[in-house]
This record gives C-alpha cells, sequence and structure tokens, in this order.
C-alpha cells in the first residue's frame, strides 16, 4: 500500500509500478495491459503518456483487455466501455484501437454474449496473460463489475449491475433509466491471474471501502478483499482514501 500526498504524486507513483511490472512480468515480449475504465486511472494514464513521449514506454505493439463492458448499448455510444477507453487509454498512450480487447455487450442473445465471455478469458490466455492489470474500485468494493457476492474464483461472465453501481454511474448517462441493468466483466479468477495488479483509489468516497479490502476479512461482500491473495498487489492511495486504515 503506497499513500502519496497530491493527486499528482498518485498518478506518477501508479505508473512508475505500471512500467515497473511490466518490465518484471512481461519481460522481452510486448505489453499485455489490462485496462480500467473510471476517473481513478485518468492520471496514472496521463504519466503513462508522459513516459511515451520520454522514451521510457511504448504501447504501440501493447495489447489491452478492458475490465468490463456494459450489456446493450453499442460499442459506437460514447458510453460504453470500449468508446471510453479507446478516448481515454488508446489515444492517450498510443495504443492502437485494433489492438484493445473488450468484452462483446452487444449480440443477438443472451447465449452468444455468454460465449463471447467465455472465449475472452481464452483470449487474454492465447495473448500470453496480462502483464499489469490497472483497477479502480467501486465505492461498493466492486472490481470491474465484481459486485458484492461474485464468487472469488469466478472467470468471466455476465452479471447483473448493483442499484448502488447504476446510481454512481448514472451521471454518465441522461437519467439512471438508461444505465444498463447488466454487464460482462473479467471474473476476480480472471483478475487474479494477472502478474501484478496496480489499484489506484483516491478521496474520501473510497476510505471505508480500501479499509475493508486491505484489512477487513476475505469476502465476496467485499470483491475488492481479493487483492489480499495476489502476490504482487500494489494499492497507490492519497491520503483520504487512506484514511481508514
Ligand atoms: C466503474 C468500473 C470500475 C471502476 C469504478 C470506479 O464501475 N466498472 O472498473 O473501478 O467504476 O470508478 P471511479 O474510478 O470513477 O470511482
Amino acid at each position: 500500500v503506497l499513500i502519496a500526498n497530491t493527486a499528482d504524486d498518485v498518478a506518477r507513483i501508479a505508473a512508475d509500478n505500471v512500467l515497473e511490472g511490466l518490465a518484471n512480468h512481461g519481460a522481452g515480449a510486448d505489453p499485455v495491459l489490462g485496462l480500467a475504465t473510471g476517473s481513478s486511472p485518468l492520471g496514472l494514464y496521463r504519466e503513462l503518456a508522459r513516459a511515451v513521449t520520454e522514451g521510457r514506454a511504448d504501447f504501440s505493439r501493447a495489447t489491452g483487455f478492458a475490465l468490463d463492458e456494459y450489456i446493450g448499448i453499442p460499442d459506437t455510444h460514447e458510453q460504453s466501455y470500449r468508446q471510453t477507453l479507446v478516448n481515454e487509454v488508446c489515444q492517450v498512450i498510443g495504443l492502437p484501437a485494433q489492438q484493445l480487447h473488450t468484452p462483446q455487450g452487444m449480440a443477438s442473445s443472451l447465449q452468444a454474449i455468454e460465449e463471447a465471455a467465455r472465449n475472452y478469458d481464452q483470449g487474454i490466455a492465447a495473448a500470453g496473460g496480462i502483464h499489469v492489470q490497472i483497477l479502480g474500485i467501486g465505492s461498493n468494493g466492486h472490481l470491474g463489475f465484481n459486485e458484492p457476492g461474485s464468487a472469488l474464483r469466478s472467470r468471466t461472465r455476465v452479471k447483473r449491475l448493483a442499484a448502488k453501481t447504476r446510481q454512481d454511474n448514472a451521471r454518465f448517462f441522461d437519467g439512471i433509466e438508461h444505465v444498463p441493468t447488466h454487464c460482462v466483466t473479467q471474473g476476480l479468477g480472471t483478475i487474479l491471474e494477472a502478474g501484478r495488479l496496480v489499484l489506484v483509489a483516491t478521496g474520501e468516497g473510497k476510505a471505508e471501502t480500501i479499509a475493508a479490502c486491505v484489512e477487513g476479512p476475505l469476502t465476496a461482500s467485499c470483491p475488492g478483499s481479493v487483492l489480499q491473495l495476489h502476490p504482487d498487489a500494489v494499492l497507490v492511495l492519497d491520503e483520504a482514501a487512506a484514511a481508514g486504515l
């Protein structure tokens, strides 16, 4: 657990830990990055872009795997996680959009979405596994969209969004009725297979859930508590998010 003073420090330390993780877990290979949406990692992506500019990193041959995707909104919708990651990550760090994989959230049937979710994990394995998975955390402790109650060894699959998550994310849509009810998310077991996890959390709104993840019991009620099982998990926090520790 690394606690930094300013948002800039959080971003810089998190980016340094991503680059170190890529060097340790992906040495000699093209980077395979797990990517999170949300406001928490935006500074980290900005710092990775700086590293590219300074010649310390290169994502032009990298592969990206998104953590999650909404069901029922097309890839081109501005709130789809694919579109969000293209705008907020690919274009920022120079990762070609055709090398970004996102779970399939639109198909002719639920069965087709479920099958694509199973294939998603095979795609990660075929790429050699994720070297570094970037994470934020939901105010209810969710990782990706693994809501409380998610099985600790779950795989990429369809999930129903918690009411709290739909409320939290309603600010991005024209009212809560437009927020999708379901999603596809990497499972907790999938996330745990990444070489390194780098989680960023800032602000007092995350303090309680961070304390539960780090110092509470391992429990499906707090999906983020699975971080305790990972041998190379780095949490980068500001003072406010660390206040409950
Ligand atoms: C969404 C995403 C999560 C993310 C969370 C927190 O629900 N599915 O992956 O961690 O939001 O978002 P923020 O970083 O904006 O607080």
